[in-house]
Order: structure tokens, then sequence, then C-alpha cells
């Protein structure tokens, strides 16, 4: 049984034009559901999410360790636990790094993107994806090769929406003139990487989605966790049971600079006379714009997904907090 005031609390937003409405926080299943898991602990991150009204679930073909296992995971959670809410959920897979050997494992060709996501969709048990994404621009492929397949893949009924991850700003713009001139199925979502320490969509991406019709859905809005209070403490700079101490974790010991700690100390301060946490902070932080859509979590538990939808209850900045923040972390 889920909470049945679930959708009473959770803001959602409209993404760019289409119908799609998202809400403002989703989960993201990058780390920690892949094959050396504990199942029951991914299946409790996904049920709290749900409650707290999260109805949007972001995976990829490659998330692990190892490569298709979040996707197997998640898959059988699906089975287990939602079988009766699929029409209420938001789920996405991409396409676009390494999956298998030889010339069409990876990157934006039509046989690769078409299939890995039949891969996808047998590994989650599904007969067709919310949207689909090419997960990374691809220096050597023909772009209407990989826009056309997208086209091709909502098409023949695989995905309802199309996205793309990552493009910067030319090449997002070169994108969607494709799908307007060739008249292609729109791209309704671009996920790039958002946070306080990496501000590159303000001024290359947010103008062009917002006149296409876009939607964003950032990703990593956290920092991998470099954004919240548990790299503070310089008596253990890298603590057990972080991101960065993981073997499998992104996160590496050597990215958590003295740099981007004394900017983090520095926040949290800011974050304590809001009275929230850093990690709510930077959360709310990356909402304040109304082009962005959604931002995407990762979480180790139950009580960190809480904490970060708890955020939104203080989602509004003065134009005094944004200049102090801009000081420290600035464009
Ligand atoms: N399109 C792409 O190329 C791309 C790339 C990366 C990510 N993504 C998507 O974005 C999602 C989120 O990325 P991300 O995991 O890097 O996001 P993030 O939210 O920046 O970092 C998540 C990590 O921060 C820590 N954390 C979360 N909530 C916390 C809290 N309340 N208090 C303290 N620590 C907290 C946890 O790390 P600890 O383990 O240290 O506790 C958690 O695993 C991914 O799962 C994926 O779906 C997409």
């Amino acid at each position: 049984m889920f909470n049945a005031n679930r959708y009473d609390a959770m803001r959602y937003r409209r993404c760019g034009s289409s119908g799609l409405r998202l809400p403002e926080i989703s989960l993201g299943l990058w780390h920690n559901f892949g094959e050396r898991a504990d199942h029951d602990n991914c299946r409790a991150m996904l049920r709290t999410a749900f409650d707290l009204g999260i109805c949007h679930f972001d995976l990829a073909n490659n998330y692990g360790p190892g490569p298709g296992s979040a996707e197997e995971r998640f898959g059988t959670i699906l089975q287990q636990d939602f079988k009766a809410h699929r029409d209420e959920l938001i789920i996405s897979t991409k396409a676009g790094y390494y999956m298998w050997p030889g010339p069409y494992g990876e990157w934006g060709s039509k046989k690769y993107l078409v299939a890995s996501l039949d891969q996808s969709l047998q590994r989650m048990g599904l007969e067709y994806v919310d949207v689909f994404y090419s997960h990374r621009p691809d220096p050597d492929t023909p772009l209407e090769e990989t826009i056309g397949a997208l086209d091709l893949i909502v098409r023949q009924g695989k995905a309802l929406y199309a996205g793309v991850s990552s493009y910067r700003g030319p090449l997002f713009i070169q994108a969607a003139e494709l799908t307007r001139q060739r008249n292609w199925t729109p791209i309704t979502l671009h996920q790039p990487r958002y946070s306080m320490l990496d501000r590159w969509i303000e001024t290359d991406l947010l103008e062009h989605t917002d006149a296409y019709g876009t939607g964003v859905i950032v990703f990593s809005p956290l920092e991998q966790g470099v954004l919240t209070g548990k790299y503070l403490d310089p008596d253990n700079p890298i603590p057990k049971g972080s991101r960065a101490a993981d073997p499998d974790g992104f996160l590496r010991p050597e990215q958590v600079t003295e740099q981007k700690i004394a900017k983090a100390r520095t926040l949290n301060g800011y974050a304590k006379k809001r009275g929230q946490s850093l990690a709510q902070m930077a959360l709310a932080w990356t909402l304040r714009d109304p082009r962005v859509t959604s931002a995407i979590i990762g979480a180790r538990n139950p009580e960190q997904i809480q904490e970060c939808v708890a955020a939104l209850e203080n989602a509004q900045f003065t134009p005094a907090e944004c200049a102090a923040i801009d000081e420290i972390a600035p464009q």
C-alpha cells in the first residue's frame, strides 16, 4: 500500500510546452541500485520516493555496476511493488555510453540506440519507456541519424517522449531544428548537469530550450554529494559510507578538492541561516528558475530522499541570498 496523499505535497511542473508534468524532484538510479546493492534498501528508496510524490525514475542502460543491473533491479521492484501503478510512473532510460563490444555498442547510431532500448525494455520488463534519451552527443554519427532514431523509437511506441542529455546549446539547436524541418517527434526533455558548482546551462542552454519548448531536468544537483554536509569535517574529509569512499562511486576522492569544500563550507553557513541543510539549499537553488522542470537526485537510503523532498518547503530565494551565492559560486 502506498500513501494515499502522495500527490498532495509534491509540486509538478510542465515540461516545456509538452503535456508532460514532472515532480520538482525526481529520483535517479545511477548509483546504489546495481548488482551489489541491498535489495530491500533499493525497494525502500523507491517506495519512499513514490510515497512522497516522486513519480519519475531515471535510468540508463549502463547504470550498475555491472551495466544493466540497475534496470534489472528496477524491473524486479516494479513487478513486486508497482505493477498496479505503471500509469502513474514516468520511467526514463538512455543509451550513449559503452554497453557491448564492437562498433554498435555505444555512441549514437540508429543500430545502437534501437538495440539498446530493446535490451532495456527486456531488463525492466516493460513494453515502453516514457522517455528515451540520447545519453551523449556522438561526434562521429550524423546528428540526423541519432535524432531520427529517437523519432523512429517514439513512432514504434517503444518510448512516449524523446530526450537528449549533455548536448551543448548549439548542438541542441541543431537537433531541435531537425525535428521541426523533418516533422519529427520533438525533443521534450533535455537532461544536463547543473549545480551551484556547474552553472553552464545558465549561459548556454536555458534560453534555447525555452525557445523550442523543451523541458530541462537537471542531474547531480548536489554535485554527487559535495554540496551536502558530509565532506566538511577536516578531521574526516572522506567519511565512510560516502560516494567518494565507495570504490564503485563515480565521485573520486581527488574530485573532492579543498577549493570545492571551502565553497561548500561557506554555502553551508548560508543554508543554516535559511534553516535548512546544505543539501536542501543546493537542491532548492537548482529549481529557482522556472525553466528548470525537475532536479534528479541520487540517494543512498530513504532518509536522504525524505530530507531532499523537505527542501521544497523552503524553496524561495531573496535577491540578497542569490547575490551571496553568486559571489561564492559564480556562473
Ligand atoms: N544524463 C547523464 O549523463 C547523467 C549523469 C549523472 C547522473 N544522471 C542522473 O542524475 C541522477 C542523480 O545524479 P547524482 O546521484 O550524481 O545526484 P546528486 O543528487 O548530486 O548526488 C546524489 C548523492 O548525494 C548524496 N545525498 C543525496 N541526498 C543527500 C542528503 N539528503 N544528505 C546527504 N547526502 C545526500 C548521496 O551520496 P552518498 O552516497 O555520499 O551518501 C547521493 O548518492 C542519477 O541517478 C542519474 O539518474 C544523469
